[in-house]
């Protein structure tokens, strides 16, 4: 049953209960929450190209496919980059079938062929699939490493079940949004295509009050411990977005701020991504970003990112030309590198996007967001005794980073 909200906007609610719970998120073997049975990730996608032009090739490529019980979800030929003058094609293959067997077929017809696909690590003569459109972020937003109410057990709330039920919440929302309508939108879903609105969070008075002491605390140290990037769009933050004490900023308001400075939009997120997930985000100047507030007990404390972070730490420089070039090239250099390679641009990002210092006019300022998220580590950073180098990559390769891991030391471009 399609119901319309407003213009623009039809949410279709679900009134088969079981289709519903079929729509929950499962955590499958290995460790993801992915939507059993409406998952296209597993797609495998194939480039391909005939020897030479040659009338009727694609019906005997498809009768391959046919003939070994593979669905195509896509079929597209283009020009061949690699052979000028000839053509390729390119299909999205459906998981099931013998695709085995059929990429075999297809690769003695072939001059080449290429396999990208998220179970790269199973076959060595594939890439790693990335997104090629920004609705295909859809397909890895929900592939999360943790969800909702589960929280490590020296998380500050552990044992706090309203702020369990509350992080829930904020998870469905985000595990519920997209870019792209799909075929069940109910309950809780906030869907439609272009325009869509990031959900509208209404936050409570105890929310709004732990987001009050971080702000409080952290807009004192702004205007000498932040890089001057931050400091210009901070105030237009204040103007724009509703930034203040008072009042958690709504992802919709920041987003739309991004998108006019710099084209860079955030996306709710239901939990962790992997390293290349997040980076491939970036690639198409999306953010993914959390809604969720961190526990009222531990105000100037967070195990993870939260509202505060992103929108504090992230967003200001987000709205700023060549931080937000710098960003999207990071994510640009992810998209189908190996696992090696993943793993050195999250490095890179980690040590400058998160936790990153910079020099103006020989004095050391803070640009990443860890640091200007976080009164205590914006402090340490820079009037304490904090180890800082110098952000030597290729001499001074640092250590593997973890979100749950803060670093030893602070790196300076
Ligand atoms: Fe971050």
């Amino acid at each position: 049953m399609k119901t319309k909200i407003f213009d623009g906007l039809w949410v279709e609610v679900i009134t088969d209960v079981d289709i519903y719970w079929k729509l929950q998120p499962k955590l499958m073997p290995g460790g993801n929450y992915i939507r059993v049975g409406r998952d296209s990730a597993k797609s495998t996608c194939l480039l391909f190209a005939p020897p030479a032009e040659e009338v009727g090739i694609l019906a005997k490529y498809l009768a391959i496919f046919d003939k070994h019980g593979v669905n195509l979800l896509h079929i597209e030929s283009r020009p061949s980059t690699r052979m000028p003058d000839n053509y390729e094609f390119m299909v999205e293959c459906a998981p099931g079938g013998n695709l085995g067997e059929a990429i075999y077929d297809v690769k003695q017809m072939s001059v080449y062929l290429n396999i990208i696909s998220r179970d790269y690590n199973d076959n060595k003569d594939s890439v790693p699939w990335f997104p090629r459109r920004i609705r295909d972020l859809d397909r890895f937003a929900n592939q999360i490493l943790s969800y909702g109410a589960e929280l490590d057990s020296d998380h500050p709330g552990f044992t706090d079940s309203v702020y369990r039920e509350r992080r829930k919440y904020f998870a469905d929302i985000a595990f519920n949004y997209r870019w792209v309508p799909t075929e069940y939108t109910g309950c809780l879903i906030f869907v439609k295509l272009h325009g869509q609105k990031l959900p509208h969070v209404e936050y409570t008075k105890e929310e709004v009050d732990t987001w009050g002491k971080v702000f409080r605390q952290l807009t004192t140290l702004y205007p000498t411990h932040a890089c001057k990037e931050h400091n210009h769009v901070f105030p237009l933050l204040i103007e724009n977005c509703g930034y203040r004490e008072d009042n958690i900023p709504q992802l919709e308001d920041v987003s739309n701020f991004l998108r006019d400075c710099t084209g860079f939009t955030l996306r709710p997120v239901a939990g962790l991504l992997s390293s290349r997930d997040f980076l491939a985000g970036l690639a198409f100047r999306v953010f993914h970003s959390t809604q969720y507030i961190r526990h009222p007990s531990k105000p100037y404390y967070t195990p993870e990112p939260d509202v505060c972070h992103e929108l504090l730490g992230h967003a200001p420089l987000f709205a700023d030309p060549d931080f937000a070039q710098f960003s999207q090239e990071i994510g640009l250099a992810s998209l189908g590198a190996p696992d090696d390679y993943i793993e050195k641009l999250a490095t890179c990002f980690w040590f400058t996007v998160e936790y990153g210092l910079c020099r103006e006019n020989d004095k050391l300022k803070a640009f990443g967001a860890g640091l200007l998220s976080s009164f205590g580590e914006l402090q340490y950073a820079l009037e304490e005794k904090s180890e800082i180098r110098q952000f030597e990559p290729e001499k001074n390769r640092p250590t593997k980073i973890s979100y749950h891991r803060i670093p030893t030391g602070i790196l300076c471009c």
